[in-house]
């Protein structure tokens, strides 16, 4: 039995009623008399959707491969509408990760959630709300792009009619009736990232989305993952090749050997590690009266002289009196860069050794 208050739409008196999960009730309001029926909620039914909940939890996560810990000992979350990027080199434990949390393959301990519910024990609620990119896309041979499209569609509960636009949207609007059996494995691929993309999932979990696929492709998938984020969908995403990931991650994950080495937003783990950017400064006309003014700048670690451009790795704070000074020396600029310290470096330095 379970009460619930509920407002009279007419006079918005405020009445507690009680019930069980399921049953349909009269309700009187006590002070206006109108009528009106309530349905109380089935238990736990209701996805938890709220925008501050963890829309992915993985808590102690460990899956052994007879004595081999694939994965050992992870946790991590992903916040409601954020991107999650998933980096490791291969063999990681990535993969792994990905089918425990979406109970494709049985974790020797931990606990996974998505969206609240338990994937050991609430398996179809998790994963009604999850689109999945698998490593190794399969789809049947024999059939057409579409057949095999309307095929999910019809699994996962979806109007056919997403299909084809989704299809042609991920590039390959040609091969809507050829054999996927006849596909290149980008193909494949762009198939694979239409249909994780059916009924426009509020979580999606793509594992290495850019296998196989040309610049274009790449580009097209991280157009559409921040689209998705822009929807308001969570993003999972994993991959090996960390400057692609870079530009649309709000936070990463490191996993290396089966272990999580780090867990926060780029620039964080850049301050952590005292990453620092670098300043490119093209001139006109070097000279060393010039070189010798920025290496006096406070927050100055190193300067290189390269050609025309002078390459400064400082502090943030540097980069305006950088400025100042190689104007005061005489330099004339025609182009100024920034370089922010990138994920390869955090990568490298996190997984050495
Ligand atoms: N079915 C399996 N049987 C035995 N070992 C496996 C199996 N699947 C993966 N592994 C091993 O687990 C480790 C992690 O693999 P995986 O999760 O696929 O890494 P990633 O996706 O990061 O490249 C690797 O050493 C791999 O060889
Ligand atoms: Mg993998």
């Amino acid at each position: 039995m379970t009460a619930k208050t509920v407002k009279c739409p007419k006079c918005k008196n405020e009445i507690t009623v009680t019930g069980n999960p399921g049953e349909k009730t009269q309700i009187i309001c006590p002070k206006c008399s109108s009528k009106g029926t309530f349905t109380f909620p089935q238990e736990n039914s209701e996805p938890k959707t709220t925008t501050d909940s963890f829309t992915i939890e993985v808590r102690n996560l460990t899956k052994k491969y007879n004595n081999f810990k694939a994965v050992d000992d992870v946790s991590f979350s992903v916040k409601s509408g954020e991107i999650f990027g998933f980096l490791g080199p291969n063999g990681a434990g990535k993969t792994t990760t990905i089918k425990s949390m979406l109970g494709l393959i049985y974790a020797n301990s931990g606990e996974i959630k998505i969206n609240g519910f338990d994937i050991k024990k609430r398996s179809k609620d998790a994963k009604k709300y999850v689109g999945y990119l698998p490593e190794k896309v399969a789809f049947y041979d024999n059939l057409t792009a579409l057949q095999n499209m309307y095929f999910y569609a019809e699994m996962k509960n979806i109007p056919k009619e997403e299909c084809r636009p989704l299809i042609e949207e991920m590039g390959i609007g040609d091969a809507v009736n050829k054999k996927v059996g006849k596909f290149s494995k980008g193909m494949q691929q762009r198939l694979g990232m239409a249909r994780a993309l059916l009924g426009n999932p509020p979580i999606l979990i793509l594992d290495e989305p850019s296998g196989g696929l040309d610049p274009r492709g790449v580009a097209l998938i991280r157009n559409k993952i921040r689209e998705m984020k822009d929807k308001g969908s969570t993003v999972f995403v994993s991959s090996h090749i960390l400057a692609e990931v870079q530009e649309v991650c709000d936070r990463v994950g490191i996993i290396d050997k089966g272990v999580l080495v780090a867990e926060d937003s780029v620039s964080k783990l850049s301050v952590k590690l005292n990453l620092k950017p670098k300043l490119i400064i093209e001139l006109e006309k070097i000279s060393e009266k010039i070189v010798e003014s920025v290496k006096k700048v406070k927050g100055v670690e190193k300067v290189e002289a390269i050609g025309v451009m002078i390459h400064i790795t400082c502090n943030q704070k540097a980069k305006s009196k950088i400025i100042i000074s190689v104007e005061k020396a005489g330099g004339d600029i025609v182009n100024i860069q920034t370089k922010e310290p990138s994920l390869e470096e955090v990568f490298m330095r996190f997984t050495e050794g």
